[in-house]
């Protein structure tokens, strides 16, 4: 019979130790380790027989025998993520907010494939998943095969009799393996059934793309392992109240990570969004102070997103400064610059900034934008009409290039603009005002 004994597992780097520590000695995080059982196999154990991947082989031979050749999903925004469709034996791990559209994404890529598939669907009952089948398609499903299992031997078992094209398990955290018996969810669990479908995927050459859950802090759920030991990992973000859904490569072995897939959450589905910028700028009022355009990155795609702020008298001793869609720290910093180097009178008024569209952006291109729209509500007076920016703001009151300029600037002019403020031609924030003087 297997022992058990207790150990302390680190969540980040997934080593053991016997007795609990403050600090990982490994990877040096702190507050990482958890409890976990660990059950050691009897030493009779017998030893996998050993498969084709046991036999040395030349990289040339791999590539012939394995069949690499990656199929696409037919939903374009999907494959412009993963480079080229899911790779043969590749494992995926999606992750994101509860829900944000995962299982809606995951149905969608069901639906769209032609060769049968396994869905593992061990959250919902299979009643729930063919409901949102129904109601996102009229299309022939027939080769959608559901199986509403939280056993790990069934799922192989189920995926080894039907020889699927591609095995979805919705999610990694509600499922478990007889050979550990922690309960569905736990680190240690979380850990082998990840491997043992990492071994069955590469095994049989099937793809396998994993759900995992992400917790309030906006880690993925488990052991940071996890991450480390699938090929590719990939988030979908958005704002619950907003119809904007964005699905980022975190990690891809297979094709790139600087690729976004833009979609937006309608009643039939996610539905994809091959004009992000029209998107953004739904609904928006020309010639309105506190507003400004800004040429964002997503990935390698240039957008257009509306900024908009409001600077209004403070009724409170500190005053408030709100932003939506932007880092607070940013906007707090941004506000200093200001009232440094245009002396602009900050200090009694309270600061809301707002992306529109329920978008959140993190790079620094959008600096600039925000800062016009914070003068621009301040003067109340309107930027013109056919202007848009985008720059990053140094302390000094300097504007500085940022990633992609030239490719912002080429679909800046392509889309028209007259006013492009840009690092080059305002390397300066005092000089932008002179102007508009
Ligand atoms: P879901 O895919 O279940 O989220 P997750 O698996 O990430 O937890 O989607 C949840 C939300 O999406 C739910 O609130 C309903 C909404 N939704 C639509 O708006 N349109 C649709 O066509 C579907 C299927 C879901
Ligand atoms: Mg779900």
């Amino acid at each position: 019979m297997a022992k058990s004994t207790t150990l302390f597992m680190c969540n980040s780097c997934g080593n053991e130790f016997p007795k609990w520590l403050g600090q990982c000695p490994i990877c040096h995080e702190w507050n990482t380790l958890v409890e976990v059982t660990n059950f050691t196999k009897s030493s009779k154990a017998k030893p996998r027989l050993a498969g084709p991947a046991a036999t040395p082989l030349t990289p040339k031979q791999a590539l012939k025998n394995e069949g690499h050749q990656a199929f696409p999903t037919h939903i374009e925004e999907f494959d412009r993520v993963l480079g080229a469709g899911l790779t043969p034996g590749g494992v995926y791990l999606i992750a994101g907010q509860p829900g944000i559209g995962k299982s809606t994404l995951l149905t969608q890529l069901a639906i769209s494939l032609p060769s049968p598939l396994l869905y593992i669907c061990s959250e919902e009952n299979v009643g729930q998943v063919a409901t949102r089948i129904s109601r996102i398609t009229k299309k022939d499903t027939r080769h959608i095969s559901l199986l509403n299992t939280s056993s790990l031997e069934e799922i192989l078992a189920g995926a080894g009799r039907l020889k699927p094209s591609l095995v979805i398990v919705d999610s990694i955290q509600s499922i478990a393996t007889e050979a550990n018996p922690t309960t569905a969810g736990s680190p240690s669990q979380i850990r082998d059934c990840a491997s043992l479908l990492i071994r069955a995927a590469k095994e049989t050459n099937i793809p396998i793309i994993i759900v995992g859950h992400v917790t309030k802090k906006g880690t993925i759920a488990g052991p940071k392992l996890l991450e480390h030991m699938v090929d590719t990992v990939l988030e979908l973000t958005g704002d619950r109240q907003h119809e904007l859904r964005l699905l980022r490569g975190i990690k891809n072995r297979f094709g790139p990570t600087d690729e976004t897939g833009i979609f937006r959450m309608t009643n039939g589905g996610l539905e994809e969004v091959s004009d992000p910028s029209k998107f953004l700028l739904e609904g928006r009022l020309k010639g309105t102070p506190g507003s400004i355009l800004a040429l964002v990155m997503e990935g390698t795609r240039p957008m257009t997103a509306e900024i908009q702020a409001l600077v209004v008298d403070s009724a409170i001793p500190i005053p408030r400064r709100v932003a939506k869609g932007v880092n607070t720290n940013r906007l707090q910093l941004i506000c200093a610059i200001l009232t440094k180097h245009l002396k602009l009178p900050l200090g009694s008024k309270d600061v809301f900034v707002n992306i529109t569209g329920g978008l959140t952006v993190n790079e620094p291109g959008v600096d600039l934008a925000i800062a016009l729209a914070i003068i621009s509500s301040v003067k109340n007076k309107a930027l013109p009409d056919s202007s848009i920016c985008f720059g990053e703001l140094g302390l000094l009151g300097e504007i500085r290039s940022v990633a992609f300029g030239d490719r912002r600037l080429k679909e800046a002019k392509k889309l028209g603009y007259k006013h492009i403020y840009n690092p080059s031609t305002h390397p300066h924030l005092s000089k932008i005002i002179k102007n508009s003087k």
